[in-house]
């Protein structure tokens, strides 16, 4: 039971079934870590005020900044300001941000500085004091990974990861969770060090999409899609994530790492997970769980490494009308670097469902446009009674999940074409969101920061998926490096051709999304 569940029940005229009660978050407070960082300027921070917008946040919620600035409290507020103003999701109130901004502190130093640890203890002390945030504290490292075990110890040294009796400590870590197995049980062994597993959150932001938790409402609450979802209907599985920019300012990240690092071993093998998994008992955290790992478990790479997986590195081309440079060209990026900026793999699941069943998944940078979705395309017709003429037309039946942007789902089938022959061609059905529901998608990171402050974990992916999704990545990974350079694409383009060619080895073809 979640603690917002205990809290509801304490209330005997408040029932956690009724929806009409908003989820809000009980007196609570978050310390920030990498206040200056992309992250926290372009997700964090607007999803915090818009939080507060919609009347999420308790009225003393508080929001600690610390960082290694010789800030005072009001120079962290402008940062907060700023990114507010530019990117959140709501319209600006003043009453709100006036509200918002009193529980705003400061605290300067290093990740190393016992005594600016000091100075944040006291500093919740003093909030709990003024603002009433209950002793309640969610610590969120926005930070490379390799500061991790600095401020883990120092949080633990300064009795700041100990909630005292009837209130809470919690950690919020963001990926990269580690760049293999090993790394990342390193970095759990030091947060498992301090914090219990139930206090922390790793956020993997494309859990808190809207369309991606649609994934189970489409699969578990309808009767139509179940008879379908196995190896006797389904031909194979393309989950595609592209993106049409390129690296931008983030060389100091991304180079070494990789689109299979950055965006496969979580955000992809998870959406997989959700779409190839068995129906959990419940959707509490501990079954959804259950049933992700065990697909996991289940990944069985292909023996062929070398043309079951494809990698390349964009150059030079044209991306929405504008030339854009290659990758080697970036600021910050050695001339002669070999990370990939494309990945496509082709994964087994052994399972009675899935058995022969390909899931395809591939990501880049600067390719044609910015689309996530999820291809369930299905066997042909098992008879075709009509001329090979009339279904010259007629593809696969595909349900298309469109995770973004233009957030929906497809149905492709075929249908004849009006007129005295029979000719039979592809049509498309259309879910939209924006055409069906009147209230906007919030955006992942106001779903997930409320979830930490709430203590809802069924959205946050447990260390055991990080290491299942490592063991799929690495020997892929191990693969690559031992063959040298990736293969080039032009940006604006769909990748290298060797991706191209992994599909059209099993007689496919990539979707155009
Ligand atoms: C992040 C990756 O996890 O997801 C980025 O590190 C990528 O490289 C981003 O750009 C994309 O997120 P979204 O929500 O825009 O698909």
């Amino acid at each position: 039971m979640t603690t917002a569940a205990r809290d509801w029940r304490a209330n005997p005229l408040r029932d956690p079934q009724d929806r009409r009660l908003p989820r809000i978050a009980g007196p609570c407070g978050l310390v920030l870590f990498g206040v200056t960082g992309d992250l926290s300027r372009k997700k964090v921070m607007p999803a915090i005020y818009d939080l507060a917008n919609r009347g999420l946040l308790p009225p003393g919620f508080s929001l600690v900044g610390f960082a290694r600035r010789d800030w005072a409290h009001q120079d962290f507020a402008q940062i907060v300001h700023d990114s507010v103003k530019q990117y959140a999701r709501t319209e600006f109130r003043e009453e709100v941000w006036k509200q918002l901004a009193e529980g705003f502190r400061f605290v300067p130093g290093n990740f190393d500085d016992g005594a600016a640890f000091e100075r944040l203890r006291r500093t919740i002390e003093e909030l709990d004091e003024v603002r009433g945030t209950a002793g309640n504290h969610a610590f969120y490292l926005s930070i490379p990974p390799k500061f991790f075990g600095d401020v883990v110890s120092q949080l633990h040294e300064h009795k700041l990861a100990e909630p005292v009796e009837g209130s809470w400590r919690r950690v919020v870590v963001e990926k990269p969770f580690g760049h293999d197995l090993a790394s990342a049980r390193e970095l759990n062994d030091i947060l498992d060090g301090v914090f219990p597993a139930g206090s922390v959150f790793r956020i993997d932001h494309y859990l808190g999409k809207e369309t991606v938790q649609n994934i189970l409402a489409m699969r578990f609450a309808n009767a139509m899609f179940e008879p379908l979802w196995n190896s006797n209907y389904v031909d194979h599985v393309q989950i595609t994530m592209a993106e049409d920019i390129g690296i931008g300012g983030r060389a100091g990240y991304y180079d070494g790492i990789g689109a299979a690092r950055d965006v496969i071993q979580n955000h992809l093998l998870q959406l997989m997970a959700l779409v190839a998994m068995e129906e959990p008992l419940s959707f509490e955290a501990v079954n959804l769980r259950t049933e992700k790992l065990k697909v996991l478990r289940s990944v069985r790479l292909p023996t062929r490494l070398d043309l079951a997986t494809a990698r390349g590195q964009y150059v030079e081309g044209w991306s929405g009308g504008v030339k854009a440079a290659g990758f080697l060209e970036e600021d910050g990026i050695s001339k002669r670097s070999a990370t990939e900026t494309f990945a496509a793999v082709t994964l087994h699941i052994d399972t009675r469902r899935w058995a022969g069943v390909p899931f395809y998944l591939r990501t880049g940078k600067r390719l044609g446009r910015r689309v996530t979705e999820v291809a369930v395309v299905f066997k042909p017709a098992p008879h075709q009674p009509f001329s090979a003429t009339a279904t010259e037309d007629l593809s696969h039946n595909a349900l298309v999940i469109r995770v973004q942007p233009d957030e929906g789902m497809t149905l492709r089938f075929g249908s004849k074409v009006p007129g005295t022959a029979m000719e039979i061609r592809d049509v498309n059905m259309d879910f939209a969101y924006g055409g069906t529901f009147t209230e906007a998608s919030p955006e992942a990171y106001e779903r997930l920061i409320l979830d930490v402050l709430l203590g809802d974990p069924p959205l946050f992916p447990r260390h055991e998926e990080v290491e299942e999704s490592w063991k799929i990545l690495d020997p892929i990974l191990e693969n690559w490096a031992r063959k040298g350079k990736p293969d080039t694409y032009e940006s604006g383009t769909w990748g290298p051709a060797s991706a191209d060619k992994m599909l059209a080895r099993d007689g496919r073809t990539w979707r155009r999304p």
